[in-house]
């Protein structure tokens, strides 16, 4: 009896080692909870790209929408923890959603954290027909219409959202949120002019405020970007109250083998060391994280901090769900 129990003993702990020593023998997932095209799907496929060099294996972008990314999270939460599924999320997703929903699983207890990923700031941006030049100008525009102008957003409880919130409440101005399943479909709205304004991430909508197709007020972060310096900050433009900074991550489920998840935070971080990434990424606005912040449990203490600081101002807001 005691033989038998301790071959099975050794059955589960090599076999089980067997398994992570080879991963990945096959493509990865990184589900992106928002729509194809936008910030977080660009910032997906960049460093999924990178990360297959390390990994020796494709990494496949499923985007799995709706419900301000918590489906696609969701999706993530109940696969087989075996590392060949993977969560990309943010601020909004892995933080603001469970103020924000009544989550059939917890942000904190049901995924492993594996790193932290780039960020960048908000912007304040809208349509060119909107007749302000400047962000005061913006906000006299706002608070003197007879109704509130319509804000496209990736849904109740993303980024895009609580950025908007948050520049009601500091500006004294009320928005009419327009739901989207990403900020990609958002943002071709407000250069079609379907939409008025928007507070996006600045990797969505540098590139059409460079083409000239929508108009840039201020980026919420506390110095201008490089690739964009022309763009006052907050500060500069007279809304000192107003920072914001969308930082993102990658998640597996809960249960996950620890050795699976340092190989896939090791080709993360190849991937934000390697030159042709960090360029493309800062071309976007994006700005690296900090070296001593890259490991699992740095991006587990990091997200229960920002539950700490946003949940209370979140549920305070009573937000209405779209
Ligand atoms: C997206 O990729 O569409 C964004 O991350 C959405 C958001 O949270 O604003």
């Amino acid at each position: 009896m005691r033989t038998l129990l301790a071959a099975l003993l050794a059955l589960i702990v090599f076999g089980g080692r067997a398994h992570a020593d080879q991963f990945p023998s096959h493509p990865i997932t990184i589900v992106v909870p928002f729509a194809a095209g936008g910030p977080s799907d660009a910032m997906a496929r960049i460093l999924g790209d990178r990360m297959k060099t390390t990994l020796g294996q494709a990494i496949l972008i499923e985007n799995v929408t709706g419900a301000g990314g918590s489906i696609g999270v969701g999706r993530v939460v109940h696969a087989t923890p075996d590392g060949y599924t993977v969560s990309f999320g943010h601020l909004g997703t892995h933080v603001a959603n469970g103020a924000v929903y009544k989550l059939p699983y917890d942000l904190v207890t049901d995924l492993e954290p594996v790193v932290l990923l780039p960020s960048n700031p908000m912007i304040i941006v809208s349509t060119n027909a909107v007749p302000a030049k400047s962000l005061p100008e913006l906000i006299a525009w706002l608070k003197n219409r007879p109704q509130p102008a319509t804000a496209g957003t990736a849904g109740a409880g993303s980024g895009s959202h609580i950025a908007g919130l948050y520049f009601e409440n500091t500006a004294g101005i009320k928005l009419q949120y327009v739901p989207y399943r990403g900020t990609a479909p958002a943002l071709n709205d407000l250069v079609a002019g379907q939409i008025e304004v928007m507070v996006d991430q600045t990797a969505n909508s540098i590139t059409q405020v460079r083409a000239g197709a929508i108009r840039a007020y201020a980026v919420t972060g506390d110095k201008r970007v490089e690739s964009a310096p022309e763009i006052p900050t907050t500060d500069e433009a007279g809304l000192p109250a107003f920072h914001m900074t969308l930082w993102s991550g990658l998640w597996v489920p809960k249960g996950t083998p620890q050795d699976i998840v340092t190989k896939l935070n090791a080709a993360a971080i190849d991937a934000m060391n390697d030159s042709e990434v960090r360029k493309k990424l800062e071309n976007l606005g994006l700005q690296m994280p900090p070296t001593d912040q890259l490991t699992p449990d740095a991006l587990g203490a990091w997200q229960r901090s920002e539950i700490a600081k946003w949940w209370p101002m979140i549920k305070a807001a009573d937000l209405k769900l779209e």
